[in-house]
């Protein structure tokens, strides 16, 4: 399943973030506001478990979710601005680090570290990435979780290009991808166009 959250409030910031005049501390801000802004519209697949409280004149049954049963994974760089979004949101989730980056010239992920709590299985895991281009590296990442033993795992990333959903839908059926916009394509760097250049340089000001 693809969900591209067309919701005027992202949009809005999403222009922001194109702009290539946005300086790195307002383009942080805005992937971590973006994220929580999202991680609303991707929460309609959490369950909620019923419990009962004392509210100051009676017992009630409300609904909570179970926050340490999520786990945020955000793929290195460019991925800790949203994981910090989204822990705003959930901040008992603990956070996992997937270090991946994408080869200059044949575009293939190579990892160089990968940090997560222990026993995933059965845990919520939630993997951040602002850019779905080719979909190398959050495929990589997503086998790597599996191979982890990660059941349910959701993609969450700001700009997709047509060509990462794609692979991502073949080689990971299973897996919800969250997306603010599907834009048109790669260039010839496997940019995606018109997209927001370089997130992670962005995020971090090492243009
Ligand atoms: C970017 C981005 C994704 C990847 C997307 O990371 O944050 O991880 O490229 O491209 P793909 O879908 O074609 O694999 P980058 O390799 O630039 O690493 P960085 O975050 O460390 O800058
Ligand atoms: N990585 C980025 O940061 N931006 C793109 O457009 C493609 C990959």
């Amino acid at each position: 399943m693809v969900k591209e959250i067309d919701n005027p409030i992202i949009l809005h910031k999403l222009a922001q973030l194109r702009d290539k005049r946005t300086p790195s501390k307002i383009f942080r801000a805005l992937v971590q506001e973006i994220s929580m802004l999202m991680i609303y519209e991707v929460g309609r697949e959490f369950k909620s478990d019923e419990i009962e409280i004392e509210t100051p004149l009676k017992t009630c049954r409300v609904k909570v979710l179970r926050e340490e049963n999520f786990v945020i994974v955000p793929i290195l760089r460019a991925g800790l601005a949203m994981a910090e979004g989204v822990s705003k949101i959930l901040p008992s989730a603990s956070v996992g680090h997937i270090g991946l980056y994408r080869d200059e010239k044949t575009f293939q992920p190579i990892e160089y570290y990968c940090k997560m709590p222990p026993n995933l299985r059965g845990k919520i895991l939630i993997v951040t990435d602002p850019m779905l281009a080719t979909g190398g590296s959050s495929s990589a990442a997503l086998q790597m979780l599996k191979d982890k033993g990660a059941q349910k795992i959701i993609f969450m990333c700001i700009v997709a290009a047509p060509q990462g959903i794609e692979k991502i839908s073949s080689e990971h059926p299973d897996i919800n991808i969250y997306a603010a916009a599907i834009d048109e394509g790669l260039n010839e760097n496997c940019y995606i166009l018109p997209g927001l250049g370089d997130a992670g340089d962005r995020i971090f000001g090492t243009i």
